[in-house]
């Protein structure tokens, strides 16, 4: 049997509340992390008793769950997931006490550590010492469950580099874990732990997140060996070994040619390694040894471990910026949100029109007077899978402002309906793409 998901979803919250004197359905999270805390002491109580079954649910029943018992079988796949389900409340600034400190030295954090900090806190509450030692006021076992939760996502990410390993805070959602007092529904819950168990190849591994961001840091795209030795056998030696194939033959034509298909990724500006920079950038004096050098020296450092996180890609794990989506290939895809490609629109084609209109008395004023439109090659129309589409901003004698924002309009009403991909749109930087699209046709 094969196994390649596993969501430790799990919790109690280890305090009893008397609802009554609270009087209010839930604590809030400024009651939880503010001054009330301390005023709340007697309301939200928590026994010892509560306080150990806390972590031994939240915490060591995932390590017992999916470390001991299900890895072997997790393993058994090229593409595991596992999502642990943790809490904003799980953030080690919520935790004064030098007890914690251990959990927020991340590059040395082992799982020793993590059981350390957990049996250091529970001596501490059958000590009754909690308030003296910096521990939180209350649902402090839930807090510290949590953020050793968190910190053992890391460990597990380490001790399993084959697995995809996150944790992620579902949001404030309406449960039993907070008598229905919270703000979104189980299934809006569900969309950060869902997203994160779908996450395509090459994504990060070892993070906590906030329903989809990032909590804390950026996250650290993985890329194995293997990968990125197979992407420049493809991309770049695939390349060369193809053109050297066929030289001869297009050398029989009297206008042969050859187009390499790019990526604007390819900029040198988006490689932080000074020296690979320097040598690719020299132009007068590029030879094919010096482009393999560089491509041979990257793999060896990769292999050694010395490329450094800004060489790799970084990114921010932000809903409608750079998402991951359950078709996206090995590319984290940008998510199609209505919001986000309206405001792209709004910026990329509707901005330039407007501010156009707005100069253009100003500039006629002038001889020679110049515009220039910022655009990008991807506005190109072959990125437009739709035929329709490409055929009416291709058609360029027959262009109009009002076709183009008739294309525009139409992109805009299909991506709140959800038929990007049925519609012929593009299926990553969609509305980059259409915006410098309609932009070049604009202009
Ligand atoms: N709701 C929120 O606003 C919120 C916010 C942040 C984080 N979270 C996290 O999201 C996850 C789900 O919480 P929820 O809100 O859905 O809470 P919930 O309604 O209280 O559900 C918790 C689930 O965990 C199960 N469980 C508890 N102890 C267990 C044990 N020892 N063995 C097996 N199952 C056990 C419970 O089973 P029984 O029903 O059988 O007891 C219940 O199904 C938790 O990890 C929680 O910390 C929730």
């Amino acid at each position: 049997m094969e196994l390649r998901f596993q969501v430790n979803n799990a919790a109690i919250s280890g305090s009893n509340t008397d609802w009554k004197a609270l009087g209010r359905p839930s604590p809030t999270y400024d009651d939880i992390v503010g001054e009330n805390a301390k005023k709340l002491k007697d309301v939200v109580k928590q026994s010892y008793e509560e306080a150990e079954a806390c972590p031994r649910t939240n915490y060591h029943g995932v390590k017992l769950v999916t470390t001991q018992e299900l890895v072997p079988l997790l393993e058994l796949s090229d593409s595991t997931r596992i999502v642990n389900l943790s809490s904003i409340l799980g953030q080690l600034k919520l935790i004064a006490s030098d007890g914690a400190k251990e959990l927020s030295r991340v590059e040395d954090l082992t799982e020793e550590k993590v059981d350390a900090v957990v049996k250091g806190y529970l001596e501490d509450v059958k000590e009754d010492s909690i308030d003296s030692k910096g521990w939180p006021t209350i649902y402090s076992s839930y807090i510290v469950s949590k953020a050793a939760l968190n910190a053992y996502t890391r460990v597990m990410a380490k001790m399993y580099p084959k697995i995809y390993i996150n944790a992620v805070s579902p949001g404030y959602v309406k449960t039993d874990l907070n008598n229905h007092d919270g703000v979104l529904t189980v299934e809006e819950g569900a969309k950060g732990p869902v997203r994160m168990a779908l996450m395509p190849d090459g994504g990060p591994s070892g993070l906590s997140y906030d329903q989809i961001e990032v909590v804390g840091e950026k996250p650290k795209f993985k890329q194995s060996y293997k990968m990125a030795e197979a992407c420049l056998r493809t991309n770049y030696y695939g390349v060369k070994l193809v053109t050297r194939e066929l030289i001869a033959l297009l050398e029989l034509s009297d206008s042969p040619r050859i187009i390499n298909i790019s990526s604007t990724m390819g900029q040198l500006q988006l490689i932080p390694n000074k020296r690979a920079k320097e040598e690719l950038s020299d132009v007068e004096r590029l030879t094919e040894e010096k482009v393999d050098t560089v491509v041979k020296e990257f793999l060896e450092d990769l292999k050694e471990g010395l490329v450094n996180n800004a060489g790799v890609i970084n990114g921010v794990i932000d809903e409608g910026e750079v998402g991951y989506d359950d078709t996206a290939g090995e590319m984290a895809k940008f998510i199609r949100s209505y919001k986000k490609a309206e405001a792209c629109l709004r910026t990329n084609y509707y901005g330039v029109k407007q501010v156009t209109q707005e100069l253009i008395p100003l500039l006629e004023l002038s001889d020679t007077p110049r515009i220039v439109n910022v655009s990008s090659t991807m506005g190109q129309l072959q990125l437009i899978p739709s035929k329709r589409v490409k055929k009416e901003l291709g058609d360029v004698e027959g262009l109009t402002e009002e076709k183009v924002d008739a294309v525009v309009k139409e992109f805009l009403q299909e991506v709140k309906e959800g038929l990007v991909e049925s519609k012929g749109w593009p299926s990553s930087y969609t509305a980059y793409i259409v915006s410098k699209a309609a932009l070049n046709a604009y202009t």
